[in-house]
């Protein structure tokens, strides 16, 4: 998609099609509105007076022009609570998705108010998230040439300069990227096939390494290997360097991201309803790698790795049965008493080889469990940090690229809870706070800066939205580049 910014006049623009978000907080038409709707010759009140569009119930509106220079007027149904990111990149997002296969080729949307680089970066996001097409992917017979249009224009009156439209872009292919490798089919993004996704990625200047199951076993990364020990598809370990690792053994980033091909429960087996979703809880995964491919394209001196640790879980004679015990990296002894709670397991030796890769900070990202989702729902991220000043440098890059995210507190008093009798302590404890206690897990296997995201809500749509369609979302991709890129120059301590 080719972004340019324009006048801030939105009333002089010309293109196919103007978007104007209506705000559900202003109870009266604003000034500016009336302003453009002047200069349109009323056709906005005229369309809200004969009930085309009400902020209740509708997300947007098509309407005629009147006297602007556009085809048509979209009305787009926005929220100003919260931070401009947010809402540009759901305004965008909304109004390129209702115009998927309309003769729509250049869009103007006008922010209307206060909105700074950062939300017009968002809205470049927003906008590439909005015409994404999941069944692009493996291809829909069906689809007719027309149905298959979209916005190729966005055009951002009162805009920032063109550099940082461009560097949007770049983030906004990085999110589709990430996307489309959440939204792959488990028969066809197996953990090698990831691998061979991340080897690609030499083509940026980065290295990647990948570890197979017998440099996992000498490494004793067992609690990895016992999630992944019923598949057919081996496991792998994925980490990729930018060049800047290298050189800043002091400073280093890794972001580590729970990246499970398809998660059956294992043993502990899911209930068959939806199922088919799990092939999405390698979210984490598939948003590192994008991470870490787009800094390497913006910023490749940033001291970021990627870390992506591969496994399906899958039932069968040789899976793990709950009650094994097994042996992580740090040394640590775990009774695995669910095989359902299969992430925290290869976290746990992930952030243990990040550490020992010489990670100075790190973060993980990870569909982990239920409880978040039911929580906070697709809207919102949780997280967990320590020290909590390493939290806030991830909530304040989520707060610049339009990603809601909410902090929970890492209640350690809660370990014993996990306490075995068997080893050093269980994979999964009761339900009361499971939510808080996984991160309680993970904690016993870090000792630097730490930060975990539990994206199991967030990172896709179980149905279409006005905004998205159902499925992968890219969550995470946005906050983590921006904080890699912050990080490089010296944010979060
Ligand atoms: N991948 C799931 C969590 C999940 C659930 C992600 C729904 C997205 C949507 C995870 O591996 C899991 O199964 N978690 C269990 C943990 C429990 C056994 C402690 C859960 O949340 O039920
Ligand atoms: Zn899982
Ligand atoms: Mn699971």
């Amino acid at each position: 998609m080719r972004v340019r910014p324009a006048s801030a006049d939105p009333g002089t623009i010309e293109a196919d099609v103007l978007a104007v978000p209506i705000y559900r907080e202003d109870k009266e038409f604003p000034a500016d509105l009336a302003a453009l709707d002047a200069t349109a010759g009323g056709v906005i009140r005229d369309a809200i007076d004969w009930g085309e569009f009400n902020i209740v119930e509708h997300y947007t509106a098509l309407i005629p022009p009147g006297d602007l220079p556009v085809r048509r007027i979209l009305l787009v149904n926005g929220v100003r609570r919260g931070r401009g990111a947010w809402r540009a990149r759901r305004i965008a997002a909304s109004a390129t998705r209702r115009l998927i296969g309309r003769g729509a080729q250049s869009l103007a949307l006008w922010l209307r108010d206060g909105e700074d680089a950062d939300a017009f970066a968002a809205a470049v996001v927003g906008a590439r998230q909005g015409i994404y097409r999941p069944w692009n992917t493996y291809g829909r017979v069906r689809d007719t040439a027309a149905m298959q249009r979209s916005v190729e224009e966005l055009i951002l009156p009162g805009g920032p300069a063109q550099d940082v439209l461009d560097a949007a872009e770049l983030v906004a292919e990085g999110v589709e990227f990430g996307r489309t490798l959440a939204n792959r089919a488990s028969n066809d993004l197996f953990p090698e096939a990831m691998a061979e996704v991340a080897r690609g990625f030499t083509a940026d200047g980065c290295a990647v390494e990948v570890l197979g199951v017998e440099e996992m076993q000498a490494l004793g990364m067992n609690a990895l290997l016992g999630v992944g020990q019923g598949a057919t598809h081996e496991p792998r370990l994925i980490a990729v360097r930018l060049p800047g690792w290298e050189k800043h053994p002091d400073r280093r980033l890794a972001i580590v991201g729970k990246g499970v091909c398809f998660d059956s429960g294992g043993i502990s087996l899911k209930p068959p309803e939806r199922m088919e979703e799990m092939k999405h809880d390698k979210s984490g995964a598939a948003a590192v790698l994008a991470v870490a491919r787009t800094v390497a394209r913006m910023a490749p001196e940033t001291p970021l790795m990627a870390v992506a640790p591969m496994v399906e879980n899958m039932p069968g004679g040789s899976a793990q049965r709950p009650g094994d015990v097994v042996k992580a990296m740090n040394g640590k002894t775990i009774e695995v008493t669910n095989t359902d709670a299969e992430g925290r397991l290869i976290l746990a030796d992930a952030l243990t080889w990040a550490e020992s890769q010489g990670a100075t900070h790190l973060i993980d990202i990870a569909t982990l469990t239920g409880a978040a989702s039911v929580a906070f729902g697709e809207m919102i991220s949780a997280y967990f940090a320590k020290p909590r000043a390493w939290g806030a440098a991830v909530q304040a890059a989520g707060d610049a690229t339009g990603e809601w995210m909410w902090e929970m507190p890492l209640a350690t008093e809660y370990r014993a809870t996990l306490d075995s009798p068997h080893a050093d302590i269980v994979n999964s404890g009761s339900r009361e706070g499971s939510l808080i206690k996984s991160a309680v897990f993970i904690n016993e296997f870090v000792t630097v800066p730490w930060v975990h995201m539990d994206i199991a809500g967030s990172a896709y749509l179980i149905a279409d939205r006005a905004h998205n369609p159902r499925g992968a979302l890219g969550t995470g991709v946005t906050t983590l580049a921006r904080l890699a890129l912050d990080f490089a120059n010296g944010s979060g301590s």
